[in-house]
């Protein structure tokens, strides 16, 4: 183990969008789009910075078309956002963005509750919007959600989760990020899901990994993952996050965890790690509390007097 890892990771900074949708305050617009700036300046080339979904979903991202087109844009970082449908895929190109990312479940009940969608039926939405957002020159990632487990349904069968990620594939998506919604995986499971999809995905970079910390294992989970040539890791910075629709989820794994553990091994991702700590204090002053992030944690204890 640990022979083969990548010299560079790629990260993509889901804070904005999977950690302040599942925040139980309401950030205020200003204070995203600081965050979104203040993660632009930071050396990550990629940020989901909000989605376009019915705002009863998720009421926290109810300003998403404000932030996507009054964010101050860098030209060396791309700026994606989730969207369920063709609805949501107008407003991503009314905002001008060049990348979208799709998302489904791999259960039936998780995808009823999140998208209100068969899996089939989401599958017809995606391809809908893949198609449209080709026309624009907008790429599409895709999420799979509940690839390790889910809270209704518990394991998924690793066979039917390929068939998913081969028609996600099939329909033009560029990536397929797996998600572990609730926090469940373990690095023996991780490593035999990504044997079972490497039978038939050679293009390692066409799969992504997006661990939430939920039980502590997402960094393990990573760990596993690069060893066996994944390059794409999704995080929040701080360990925001969660999802609304699968109870008891908490943060994706935090972002200054997971470059910090990269960095320490030598693997390069551009991202200046001191900077995610500033952007850290920043976000615990705007949420009023403590977030998750061990990395963070360390770096703050000697300078933390209060919160405010
Ligand atoms: P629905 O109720 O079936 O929608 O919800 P509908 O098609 O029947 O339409 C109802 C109304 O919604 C209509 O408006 C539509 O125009 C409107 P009305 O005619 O009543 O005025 N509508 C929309 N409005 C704004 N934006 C849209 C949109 N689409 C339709 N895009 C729907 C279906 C998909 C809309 C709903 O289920 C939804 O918005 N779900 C989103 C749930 C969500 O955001 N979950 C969290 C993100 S997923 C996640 O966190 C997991 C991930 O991180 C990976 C992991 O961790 O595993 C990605
Ligand atoms: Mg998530």
């Amino acid at each position: 183990m640990l022979n083969n890892l990548p010299k560079k990771v790629t990260i993509v900074e889901v804070g904005p969008r999977d950690g302040l949708q599942n925040e139980e305050i309401f950030v205020s617009t200003e204070n995203k789009i600081e965050f979104i700036n203040k993660l632009s300046e930071s050396g990550i080339s990629k940020i989901e910075i909000t989605s376009f979904v019915h705002p009863k979903w998720t009421p926290q991202l109810s300003d998403s078309l404000e932030v996507a087109k009054r964010i101050k844009r860098k030209s060396n970082v791309e700026y994606t956002a989730l969207l369920p449908n063709l609805k949501g895929l107008e407003k991503a190109i009314d905002s001008g963005l060049k990348e979208v990312a799709v998302f489904m479940s791999s259960s039936e009940s998780h995808n009823k509750k999140n998208l209100n969608r068969t899996i089939s039926e989401s599958l017809k939405n995606i391809e809908e919007v893949v198609n449209v957002a080709k026309k624009n020159n907008i790429n599409v990632r895709a999420y799979l959600s509940t690839v390790f487990g889910c809270p209704y349904e518990g394991y998924i069968n690793f066979n039917s989760v390929k068939e998913i990620v081969l028609k996600l594939l099939d329909l033009g998506v560029y990536q397929v990020s797996l998600g572990d919604t609730i926090g469940i995986a373990n690095p023996k499971q991780v490593r035999d899901f990504l044997n079972v999809l490497f039978e038939d995905i050679k293009e390692k970079n066409k799969l992504a990994l997006h661990f939430h910390d939920t039980r502590g294992m997402a960094l393990a989970n990573s760990l596993i993952g690069l060893d066996m040539g994944i390059t794409t890791f999704d995080s929040s910075l701080g360990g925001l996050g969660g999802c609304p629709y699968a109870p008891g989820a908490t943060g994706n794994v935090a972002t200054e965890d997971l470059v910090n553990m990269l960095h320490s091994m030598g693997i390069e991702t551009g991202i200046n790690l001191d900077k995610l700590v500033e952007i850290n204090r920043f976000m615990e002053k705007v949420l009023g509390r403590v977030l998750p992030s061990k990395y963070s944690k360390t770096i703050n204890a000697t300078k933390r007097t209060n919160l405010n």
